[in-house]
């Protein structure tokens, strides 16, 4: 299958922090701490690019999978890894999410930046997908654009900026070219407890969220 990420791939990282300050690693890194992550939890990071939000639920003591589709991604995924926590052993998998098969096996999911590739009607499909590879009382982490709220000056320009980077997207990864999802409504729909969100902001704007949801136990 083509690498959709073969040409944007290896300057991910790079445009992220071009375009966010450090505001979407610290969104991605937001619901991994001592508090949610125990040493020893099997942490799932699905479509997990350069992964260096993986490498912290690693440093953590969590067993980390990563998985994803693009093999431009998993290697700058590995050489991000014997960098940075050489010491560390990740179980990296090069594969459709959706080709994942084991229910119930995960502490936490994480899905930080990657439902955002999906049109609505696949978005839903693979989030139903990570809540059932949680376990019951597991948690699911999702990081991504903030849904645009405030006045209406705010609301254009967080569209705006999303419309400029889901553009870039679908033009170089061939990503759905959609409108900025509310996935807190998605993931309680799903039957997702919601137990923190944390807004990451530019220009005094919110832009970014992660949000935290549980499984029923
Ligand atoms: C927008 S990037 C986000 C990467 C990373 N999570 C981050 O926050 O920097 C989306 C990632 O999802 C991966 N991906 C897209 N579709 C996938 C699928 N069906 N299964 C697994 N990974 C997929 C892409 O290869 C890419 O690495």
């Amino acid at each position: 299958m083509r690498d959709k990420y073969r040409v944007i791939g290896p300057a991910y990282d790079f445009l992220s922090q071009l375009y966010s300050g450090r505001n979407i690693h610290r969104c991605k890194t937001a619901m991994l701490d001592m508090t949610t992550i125990r040493p020893g939890a099997r942490v799932l990071f699905a479509g997990a690019g350069h992964g260096r939000d993986a490498i912290r639920a690693a440093e953590l003591g969590a067993e980390v999978t990563v998985v994803d589709l693009s093999a431009t991604m998993l290697r700058k995924f590995d050489d991000a890894r014997r960098q940075e926590a050489p010491h560390l052993t990740i179980h990296t998998v090069h594969s459709d999410i959706m080709a994942i098969d084991t229910p119930g096996r995960y502490d936490m999911v994480v899905a930080n930046f990657f439902l955002n590739v999906f049109d609505e009607p696949m978005m839903e499909r693979v989030l139903g997908h990570l809540i059932d590879l949680a376990r019951a009382g597991g948690q699911v982490v999702v990081g991504d654009f903030c849904y645009p709220t405030g006045n209406p000056l705010a609301r254009l320009f967080k569209k705006a900026y999303w419309y400029a980077a889901v553009f870039t997207f679908w033009l170089f990864a061939n990503n759905a070219f959609h409108q900025i999802y509310n996935y807190p409504e998605h993931m309680q729909r799903m039957g997702l407890t919601i137990r923190d969100r944390k807004h990451f902001k530019l220009l005094n704007m919110d832009c970014y969220w992660s949000i935290l949801g549980q499984k029923p136990a």
